[in-house]
């Protein structure tokens, strides 16, 4: 039976296009690894949607002077086309507005609640003192009381990763309008985080494969646990199911208690769809199953700490114990996997600040597997890394163009010109063999990084082929070889063996450059989808609902969702065979060669020394 994997992609606010540093944190690493995985025969369900709840989105409806709603609808929709156009291959990339949604959501805090993990406190929540507006805690800053450093919000300190209440910082500031907040007296529920810290300990001891940083700072978190307030003072978002509490619409459920739910409420959602309702169980009931995590390095505490203990409390597992719920005992994350930040010029992205370079201008312009390879090759795995425009042009001319795109591009032209097919082998010199076994070689360690998400490793070892490859046919000179009657032999050998690796590198290269990857795939007089792509379709939010469900979003709204029939690729991580006498038509093109005066200007839509 073949591993089941599921692979959980952090959720985007629905407040804006995105941006590079978006895809560079989440997107594209976890579709590299899902359809690597998908190649290796793992049965993969890949899922996430827009997170359209919270004060990001408030933030910015007041900012457009448009209603919330319309202002996630229409992100959704913009979001929804970028990750498309990028080829990312989700098996549903849905939202946090719909029914379903709602429903599962309310079902998870409902078994917490009844297994005694939701506290009910009176606390200090922050009020704005010119308009009476309850103020989120993320726009609250100030110095924080545990490390000492500026520019701490009320929800989290990023220097030292200790979680805040907007009470505790020094010098509080509204980030919205620079006053000084006043705190009074509000009521909410909080998870009792105390009393799942040693279900927690034990659970976060055994992930000994995470990526150090990691499972350092998740273990740090549990030293400092208090209970977390999961409700807000805030009229949008998801109705907290309580008697007295669900018509109360000046209180909803916290953004990050309903987004990280949104991983097994798209599960299910993705199960209903593909007509098939208990196929998300396997996912989610059965432990043989892994669950890799793809995220932002400023996620980590709600994926590491807040998800695994609403996921351990509502199972019954703290020290309070409880009952499972409704929806059986679900899996914990396997992996964290999260990335650093991406910058620009040394800055943050920042749309507000012009420091942005969108997603769907860089498609309009360079299509999708040059960003692709960008951030796989050069992005932010470890550590923060630059984007500039010198480094992409670089990279895409040198590497992908005259590397990638020339290999295939002369084998292929050299042996449709003097043979028309894939020729066939004479004997195998020592220099041939080399070159053969360096690639199915390369099967192997490129598979093992892949297998840990060490992309730029795994990539690295594949444009290594590509750069040896290269360099046996400057030292075959096969154009010598054609020009001379009795080296006929010696040519077809040269240009078979060139066109194996050309296929091998190819279907290496799938996970990183699908689109490119099928071009390719014809190229070699190949027939099929090699690599699928992903699909916008419109959906109705018509799911039946049976849990909790209190205060759903209208039935029937239609919604752009993206899915994918990856079963039907040709893909898989092996060497396929080039076979003789396969017909080879003269190729076209691969990779555009870009423009060496962008390095220096950027294109008009992101200049690189804005005027004006
Ligand atoms: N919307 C959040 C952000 O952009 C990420 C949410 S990830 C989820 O930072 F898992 F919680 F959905
Ligand atoms: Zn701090």
């Amino acid at each position: 039976m073949s591993k089941s994997v599921l692979v959980s992609v952090a959720w985007p606010y629905a407040n804006g296009p995105r941006h590079i540093g978006h895809v560079a944190g989440f997107g594209v690493p976890s579709d590299v690894f899902a359809r690597y995985q998908r190649m290796s025969g793992a049965e993969v369900l890949m899922i996430s949607g827009t997170d359209e709840h919270g004060t990001p989105l408030l933030v910015q409806a007041d900012k457009e002077g448009v209603s919330v709603r319309d202002l996630a609808d229409r992100y959704n929709r913009q979001i929804v086309e970028d990750l498309a156009g990028l080829g990312l291959s989700y098996d549903l990339f849905t939202r946090t507005t719909t029914r379903n949604h709602y429903s599962v959501v309310q079902e998870l805090f409902r078994g917490l609640h009844d297994n005694g993990y939701m506290l009910r406190e009176t606390m200090m929540g922050a009020v704005s003192p010119t308009t009476g507006r309850t103020l989120p805690d993320r726009y609250i800053e100030g110095t924080c009381p545990i490390c000492g450093a500026d520019g701490a919000r009320g929800d989290q300190c990023d220097n030292c990763g200790n979680q805040l209440d907007p009470a505790d910082l020094i010098n509080p500031v509204s980030k919205i309008n620079g006053e000084t907040p006043e705190f009074r007296e509000t009521e909410h529920f909080l998870l009792d985080l105390p009393s799942l810290a040693d279900a927690l300990g034990d659970w976060l001891r055994t992930r000994d494969s995470w990526r150090p940083n990691v499972l350092k700072f998740s273990l740090n978190l549990l030293d400092d646990l208090r209970p977390r307030a999961m409700t807000r003072d805030i009229d949008w978002g998801i109705p907290i199911p309580v008697e007295g509490w669900q018509d109360n619409n000046a209180k909803k459920l916290y953004v990050w208690f309903d987004a990280v739910v949104g991983y097994l409420s798209a599960s299910i959602e993705w199960a209903y769809r593909s007509g098939e309702p208990e196929a998300w169980r396997k996912f989610w009931n059965d432990p043989e199953t892994s669950g890799y995590y793809f995220m932002g390095k400023d996620n980590i505490t709600f994926h590491s700490q807040i998800w695994p203990a609403e996921l351990l409390g509502y199972a019954g597992k703290g020290a309070k114990g409880g009952e499972t719920g409704e929806l059986g005992e679900l899996n914990l994350p396997t992996e964290v996997v999260s990335s650093e930040f991406l910058t620009m010029s040394g800055s943050k992205f920042s749309s507000s600040k012009g420091v942005v370079i969108y997603v769907k201008d860089f498609l309009k312009e360079f299509g999708a597997d040059p960003l692709r390879y960008f951030i796989s090759i050069a992005g932010p795995e470890n550590h923060d890394t630059d984007f500039t425009w010198d480094e992409f042009v670089r990279r895409v001319n040198n590497e992908l163009a005259n590397g990638w795109g020339n290999l295939v591009n002369r084998t292929v032209s050299m042996a449709h010109k003097n043979f028309g097919e894939v020729p066939a082998p004479g004997a195998v010199t020592e220099s041939d063999q080399k070159l053969l076994d360096l690639a199915s070689a390369t099967f192997d360690s490129a598979a093992a990084n892949l297998a840990e998400s060490k992309f730029r490793n795994a990539l690295s070892e594949i444009m290594h082929v590509v750069g040896e490859a290269n360099a046996y046919i400057a030292e075959q000179e096969p154009w010598k070889l054609a020009k001379d009657e009795t080296q006929r032999e010696r040519l077809a050998t040269v240009l078979w063996t060139a066109l194996q690796v050309v296929s091998d590198c190819n279907v290496m290269l799938t996970p990183f450059l699908p689109h490119t990857a099928q071009q390719v795939h014809e190229t070699l007089g190949r027939d099929g989808v090699w690599a699928a792509l992903p699909k916008v379709v419109e959906v109705a939010d018509d799911m039946p609902v049976e849990l909790v469900g209190t205060g759903l979003p209208e039935e029937g709204r239609t919604y752009p969702v993206i899915m994918g029939n990856y079963d039907a690729q040709l893909a898989t991580w092996r060497r396929v065979e080039v076979e003789p006498g396969t017909k080879l038509e003269k190729p076209k093109p691969l990779i555009t060669k870009l423009d060496p005066e962008l390095a220096e200007t950027g294109p008009e839509w992101a200049p690189v020394n804005p005027t004006s």
